[in-house]
């Protein structure tokens, strides 16, 4: 094996560390929420969407969720406990407009987020939010957190027993938006297949 064909091998190997550590579990994922075209009041076909969204998105520290909506007619607020429970959006911690708004899940706990549109919350637009800490364990819920679950499970009354639920079909949960980086999975394919060549 001369110099040059070392070397090459060498810079295969360098790049497969580096897409290594890229392609981990670390990659952030940002996801669309709801699954549905928009960010809005739940349609009476699935009241419980949102409520079914979160239980199928596996996020993590340092992803990120978006909500996409008509920003003449709807918003997204980050709450706390107490304002979720009780539909009050008078004083949110955080406030987006612009329609196309990015929450990043920087820090472990539960995060809550609903609309300010009028009566958008108590239609069941709320959106509840495990967060793990980095090393994937949930946190415990605080008596806040408790009462707000509480007041997500009483939502929305109309909405149909759980084993009744037509709308439980698996395409569903393939729409949960998910649009995870490629470019560490790519570089590792990338750099296999150098080292590969260079092996015949
Ligand atoms: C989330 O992070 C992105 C950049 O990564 C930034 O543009 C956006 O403003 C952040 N969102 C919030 C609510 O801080």
């Amino acid at each position: 094996m001369g110099m040059p064909t070392l070397l090459l091998l060498l810079a295969a190997l360098l790049l497969l560390l580096m897409s290594m550590s890229m392609s981990g579990c670390s990659a952030a994922a940002t996801y669309k929420v709801g699954g549905l075209d928009a960010w809005g009041a739940p349609p009476s076909t699935k009241p419980d969407v949102y409520i079914r969204w979160a239980k199928s998105v596996p996020v993590k520290l340092g992803d990120a969720v978006f909500f996409l909506y008509p920003p003449s007619q709807d918003s997204a607020v980050q709450v706390t406990a107490k304002a979720f429970a009780a539909c009050d959006v008078s004083d949110p911690l955080l406030k987006l407009h612009d329609g196309n708004s990015l929450f990043n899940l920087t820090k472990p706990g539960r995060v809550y987020f609903t609309s300010d549109a009028p009566g958008r919350c108590r239609k069941g637009q709320k959106l509840s939010l495990d967060v793990p800490a980095a090393d994937g364990k949930l946190l415990k819920p605080s008596a806040d957190d408790e009462a707000a679950l509480k007041a997500l499970a009483s939502l929305p009354p109309a909405a149909a027993p759980t084993e009744a639920l037509p709308s439980l079909s698996p395409d569903d949960d393939d729409d949960s938006g998910s649009v995870p980086r490629r470019a560490g999975s790519i570089a590792l394919a990338a750099a296999l297949s150098l080292a590969a060549a260079l092996m015949l």
